[in-house]
């Protein structure tokens, strides 16, 4: 079999590496790719963001099936533009894919199928949003309604924060026309955790639970960036938990879509805040997060090929997804400025020096002139697993302790909460 991954990042190495591994694949491609996954994968100079392109080369090259790692293509409809061509394809069509790249729809659809998330309010108009803000309690998360890169909600802890976060996303348009809309919803207290779902339309599986840190700094402190580090199997989701959120969350979600003639395919992702009264969901993606997948991933025993297989052909009822023992964990390292301006082009020295078992996906690294060198935000995710967290943890960060590079960012408690430590 052809298979192609669309992206470019550490969620999209970690999607090559699993791929390349199952006996149906002969040939796999990358687009664009990165330099670690031109090591399992043919990289291909074509943008995520050009569907037709990448439908014709699909075409051209016989490719049987592609993953879609990363949202953008999903809202530019990539799903929809292949199966019109009858080109196979994993992931929601632009549709379905509008619960993550329309906040403000996610919201008012988990209102029509009572589905929990936090109590909110939308807003087309800033002067109208600050006037609500007078006499609201605060903490309270402002929201961009679009697509931000993972960074458009804005924790706001007093009136002013708020304020200005409205200005910033609405005026400023800090993230362009996704600002054109905000959710200014009631922050909740409690544990926030991912769940992941394969979904056929009609059934899911959910996939093991995972916790992602997306503050820039220890403690959950300073701004949210695209995810600074994961650990899996989340520790705060015990069986019976993950039961009620698969039978008040995750099968209400799909119902409710198909009831209103959308049949959800591929990867949901429901990012939870786990509250005295229950999860609740804070977030729809519609894809593998990131980089969640980077410990996911590691710790699937069932071939991924298969699985997307059965998702595309509706028929995941009763199939069994396997898993490994024990955890995975993943530290990202991250350039000097993330997640604001940073620059590119700083030496990375050490990854040679690592243990043979340390997965190290890369993100924003290139090659120039035979050296390596920083060139995005997120660099490298580094992943170990291990019997228990506690191992894992120990090797991801002996791993991490091996690498640098100047003005190198990472955070130092990823995984902690699951070592009693
Ligand atoms: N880690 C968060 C995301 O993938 O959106």
């Amino acid at each position: 079999m052809k298979v192609m991954i669309v992206g470019g990042g550490g969620r999209e190495h970690a999607l090559a590496w699993k791929v390349a591994q199952s006996p149906k694949v002969n040939r796999l491609y990358a687009a664009p790719g990165n330099i670690g996954m031109a090591r399992i994968a043919k990289c291909i100079g074509i943008s995520p963001s050009d569907p037709e392109k990448l439908a014709n080369f699909a075409e051209e090259k016989d490719v049987d099936l592609t993953f879609v790692g990363p949202e953008l293509p999903l809202s530019l409809g990539i799903v929809d533009l292949f199966v019109k061509r009858g080109l196979r394809i994993f992931g929601p069509s632009q549709r379905a894919a509008k619960l993550e790249w329309s906040k403000g729809f996610a919201k008012e659809f988990m209102g029509r199928w009572n589905i929990p998330t936090p109590p909110f309010k939308l807003f087309t108009d800033s002067l109208e949003a600050m006037d609500y803000l007078k006499g609201r309690r605060f903490p309270l998360m402002v929201k961009a309604d679009g697509l931000a890169a993972g960074k458009g909600s804005i924790l706001a802890k007093s009136f002013e924060e708020a304020v200005d976060a409205v200005k910033a996303i609405m005026v400023e348009r800090i993230f362009g026309r996704s600002g054109e809309r905000i959710v200014i919803e009631d922050w909740l207290q409690g544990k926030e955790v991912t769940v992941l779902a394969f979904s056929d339309g009609k059934s899911c599986i959910p996939i093991l639970p995972a916790k992602d840190y997306k503050p820039i700094y220890e403690g959950d402190k300073g701004p949210n960036t695209g995810g600074m580090g994961s650990y899996a199997p989340a520790r705060s989701i015990d069986d019976d938990l993950m039961e009620e959120i698969k039978s008040h969350i995750l099968e209400p979600t799909i119902k409710g879509l198909s009831e209103e003639g959308i049949e959800y395919r591929g990867v949901l992702y429901v990012g939870l805040m786990l509250t005295a009264e229950g999860p609740q969901v804070l977030e729809y993606n519609c894809r593998f997060g990131d980089p969640e997948t980077q410990v996911i991933i590691p710790l699937l025993k069932t071939d991924l090929v298969e699985i997307a297989e059965w998702v595309i052909e509706g028929g995941l009822e009763g199939k069994r997804v396997e898993w490994e023992e024990g955890a995975a964990v993943c530290v990202v390292l991250a350039s000097e400025g993330y997640p604001g301006r940073y620059k590119k082009g700083a030496p990375i020295t050490g990854t040679d020096g690592v243990a043979n078992d340390i997965l190290l996906f890369h993100a924003g690294i290139a090659n120039r002139g035979g050296k390596l060198v920083t060139n995005g935000g997120r660099v490298l995710g580094v992943t170990a697993k291990g019997e228990d967290i506690k191992e894992a943890r120990e090797k991801a960060y002996n791993a991490v302790g091996a690498i640098n590079f100047p003005g190198m960012q990472f955070r130092k408690d990823i995984a902690l909460e699951g070592t009693d430590g």
